[in-house]
């Protein structure tokens, strides 16, 4: 029988107030792996009431003690690093390669937030008035509203959470359905790590039951969300309504610049990491190869080759390269894709199809696709298709293939494979991406360095890196006069 997995609200493991639940289940086995708690608004409504009761109490115990728990969060994740990426390939589906490297980056990002407890730096700067001290500081804004995808169902929650925690906020934290035992095992390893009660609550459901309830609740200050476009610019639109700050991290269509001077096998294997890893279910997987038409040809049959040489599979299995997408609704998405491609006139290099055959049949497996003679303005082209698929469009020049990766809906990342440092540094400065890679593809970004995008990618918002605590905290300003008068500022000294 699948175990029965509770949330977490206020210190304590409770079912959903309604007492339903779903079942989480193995994309690459159909096999059930759990059963979570079918939340409603009543039970986001316990979690939030338990987020403010501890918030005084957290924003006074001293932000460098605060960071050391966080330390201590990081130690204990290193330690059953393994344990959780097996149980995350068992829900999401990726290679254990993979989910230890999702794993890490939570790790990194303890400690990234835990040496900022010792930092979270304010400005102090001369006042005009003689005897008077002027300074800024940051404050947290409250409890904040965290909502995140399957994708990376470890890393992705941690660049919220511990930047919201470090700073002196309290947390509610939606999981993906997709992934909700990720979820679990980070509320466990916060109690461990001797996190108060009701700092961090984790109420699991889905978007509409526990997540847009969050969004409207009147005691979530916050909300950061990773997810699809469609859902972030309706809780943009909410957010606004209620005056309350949204951060938002989407979609992509990031592209993979070639030129005719470049490395071609190096730029075939990082195309291929690119688009095929985490079976293309990336905001940053490699979905556009723009590529320079005197290498066209022969790049086209080096990542074929390496495409067609893939080993599917349980991603728990040695040497699966590529595991099942999600769900039967991302199958039925990218598969849905092929017919749009099909009708634009797009030619199918490799892959096109659901994979199947022995260790197969029972889970959401895809071919690794290539399409060529995609031209940029077609939907292939244009839209995020979140699977192993990969579109060529071939340019005639660096101007051009700069155009082409700058037009679409979408700025997270982008690359350049070139020996041409003329060329690089023109691609740097024009590539209109929140991410730039040369000679590396579009994945792969480290979490000291700002994680977002433009355009349609975001809303301005960074994560990570140097901004991290910029979503969570608000500036305070503060003067101090000690000369014993009243002086007035703009007047008495001009
Ligand atoms: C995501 O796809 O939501 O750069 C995050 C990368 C990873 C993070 C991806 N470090 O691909």
């Amino acid at each position: 029988m699948a175990k029965t997995f509770h949330n977490f609200i206020g210190g304590r493991w409770v079912p959903a107030r309604s007492g339903r639940a779903f079942t989480n289940s193995n994309p690459a086995t159909g096999e059930p792996l759990g059963e979570f708690p079918d939340s409603g608004a009543e039970d986001v409504e316990a979690a939030v009431h338990a987020a403010r009761g501890a918030l005084r109490a957290w924003q006074l115990t001293p932000a460098p003690k605060r960071g050391e728990m966080l330390y201590r969060l990081g130690q204990a994740i290193t330690a059953r690093k393994e344990e959780l990426a097996r149980a995350a390939t068992r829900e999401m589906g990726k290679i254990l390669l993979e989910t230890r490297g999702d794993v890490q980056e939570g790790v990194d990002m303890a400690y990234l937030a835990a040496g900022e407890g010792r930092r979270l730096y304010g400005v102090t700067t001369p006042s005009e008035m003689p005897d008077k001290w002027a300074m800024s500081v940051r404050v947290p804004v409250g409890v904040v509203g965290v909502i995140t995808a399957w994708n990376f169902p470890f890393a992705v929650p941690t660049w919220k959470i511990f930047p919201a925690l470090v700073a002196g906020n309290t947390v509610v934290f939606k999981p993906s359905e997709e992934t909700p035992e990720m979820g679990w095992h980070l509320a466990h390893l916060l109690e461990e790590a001797g996190v108060p009660a009701g700092v961090l609550n984790v109420v699991h459901g889905t978007g509409p039951q526990v997540g847009w309830p969050m969004v409207q609740h009147p005691g979530v200050d916050v909300i950061s969300f990773t997810g699809s476009n469609p859902v972030g610019t309706k809780l943009a639109v909410e957010g606004a309504r209620l005056g309350k700050r949204v951060s938002l991290e989407m979609g992509g269509k990031n592209g993979v610049i070639v030129m005719d001077d470049a490395d071609l096998s190096l730029a075939a294997n990082a195309v291929a990491w690119g688009a095929f890893g985490t079976t293309g279910q990336r905001c940053t997987a490699t979905s556009r190869v723009i590529v320079h038409e005197r290498v066209h040809d022969e790049l086209v049959r080096l990542v074929v080759q390496r495409a067609q040489a893939l080993r599917l599979g349980d991603g728990l299995e040695e040497g699966v390269e590529m595991g099942p997408l999600v769900s039967a609704k991302q199958l039925e998405r990218v598969s849905g894709y092929m017919k749009v491609g099909a009708d634009e006139g797009v030619r199918v290099a490799t892959g096109g199809a659901r994979a199947s055959g022995p260790g197969l049949d029972r889970g959401f497996f895809f071919q690794p696709t290539v399409l060529t003679d995609v031209r940029a303005d077609m939907r292939v082209a244009q839209e995020e298709i979140f699977g192993p698929v990969v579109s060529f469009v071939r340019v005639k020049s660096l101007d051009e293939a700069v155009a082409v990766n700058n037009a679409t809906p979408f700025g997270l990342s982008s690359s350049i494979f070139t020996r041409d440092v003329n060329a690089a540094f023109t691609a740097m400065r024009d590539l209109g991406t929140g991410i730039v890679y040369v000679n590396h593809g579009t994945t792969g970004a480290e979490t000291h360095l700002p994680f977002g995008g433009t355009r349609g990618t975001g809303n301005g918002h960074r994560e990570a890196g140097h901004t991290m605590l910029d979503a969570f905290t608000e500036w305070k300003s503060v003067y101090v006069d000690f000369s014993g008068r009243v002086q007035r500022a703009q007047i008495d000294n001009n």
